[in-house]
């Protein structure tokens, strides 16, 4: 039970990766606080994850990017728990729109979501984990911020890279209170996302990479799994590629 009597954030929790990650954590004894906004994906994986894992779950339909809804949830989960420990920032969009016909609204939304939304939770979670001199932040990216991704996603591919600075610079500032940040960079893994794409496009990932198939959640909790888990550490402001062999850097 490696996270016995800990409890973890996760955004975006409801389907997916996220809710790969909240598997992870509550089969090794964590309490799981889940936000989304899809409600009822949300309160379906509550539910699974109370019958199954017998922890503590909470659940808020939470927006990422409004400030009030998520320091409330974050208040909420607080009095409810110790502290929060560790914070998986996972929840984003990624609209499928060449670069002449993305709005100012659009534009704003992406990064509203999968850039300002990692900000908003971090400021909520940081007075927790100074106090407790510990934390673990793990904010999902993507190869897209190495490579540039899926033609007709600039505003996902920015917000992404954006997610590889924001860590750098928050690890370095945290650092000395015993909160390490981290990224992952999945390539293209079989959730819904994915399946916004095109099969054919999936196929040429497949083709590109060196292991020939597409990765899966469980590919990206294992990583998330060591990163949020005291043996990492020594590990801070870094991106760990998880893709199958697509970007290596
Ligand atoms: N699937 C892939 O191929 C892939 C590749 C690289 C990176 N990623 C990244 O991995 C993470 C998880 O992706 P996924 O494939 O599980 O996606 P997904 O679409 O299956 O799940 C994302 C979840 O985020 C929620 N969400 C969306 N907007 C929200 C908001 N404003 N507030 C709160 N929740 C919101 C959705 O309702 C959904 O439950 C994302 O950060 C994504 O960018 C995915």
């Amino acid at each position: 039970m490696k996270f016995k009597n800990m409890t973890v954030l996760i955004t975006g929790g409801a389907r997916g990766m996220g809710k790969a990650f909240a598997k992870e954590f509550a089969s090794e004894g964590a309490n799981v606080a889940l936000c989304d906004v899809n409600k009822e994906q949300l309160e379906d994986t509550a539910a699974e994850l109370r019958d199954t894992y017998k922890v503590k779950v909470f659940e808020g339909c939470v927006d990422v990017s409004n400030e009030r809804q998520v320091n409330e949830f974050v208040e909420s989960v607080e009095s409810q728990t110790e502290s929060i420990d560790i914070l998986i920032n996972n929840a984003a969009i990624h609209p499928l729109t060449p670069v002449e016909k993305i709005s100012n609204e659009e534009w704003d939304k992406v990064l509203g979501i999968n850039l300002k939304g990692y900000f908003l939770t971090v400021k909520a979670v940081l007075p927790g984990m100074r106090k407790k001199q510990y934390g673990r932040i793990i904010n999902i990216s993507s190869e897209a911020g190495k490579n540039g991704g899926t033609i007709c996603a600039l505003h996902y591919a920015a917000s992404k890279g954006g997610v590889l600075a924001f860590t750098r610079n928050l690890a370095k500032q945290v650092g000395e209170e015993g909160i390490t940040v981290n990224a992952i960079a999945p390539g293209r893994i079989a959730t819904d996302m994915a399946g916004s794409v095109s099969d054919d496009e999936n196929q040429i990932y497949v083709e590109k990479s060196a292991v020939k198939s597409l990765g899966k959640p469980a590919d990206i909790a294992n990583a998330v799994a060591f990163l949020a888990s005291k043996r990492s550490n020594f590990v801070t402001g870094e991106t760990i590629n998880i893709n199958g062999g697509t970007v290596m850097d």
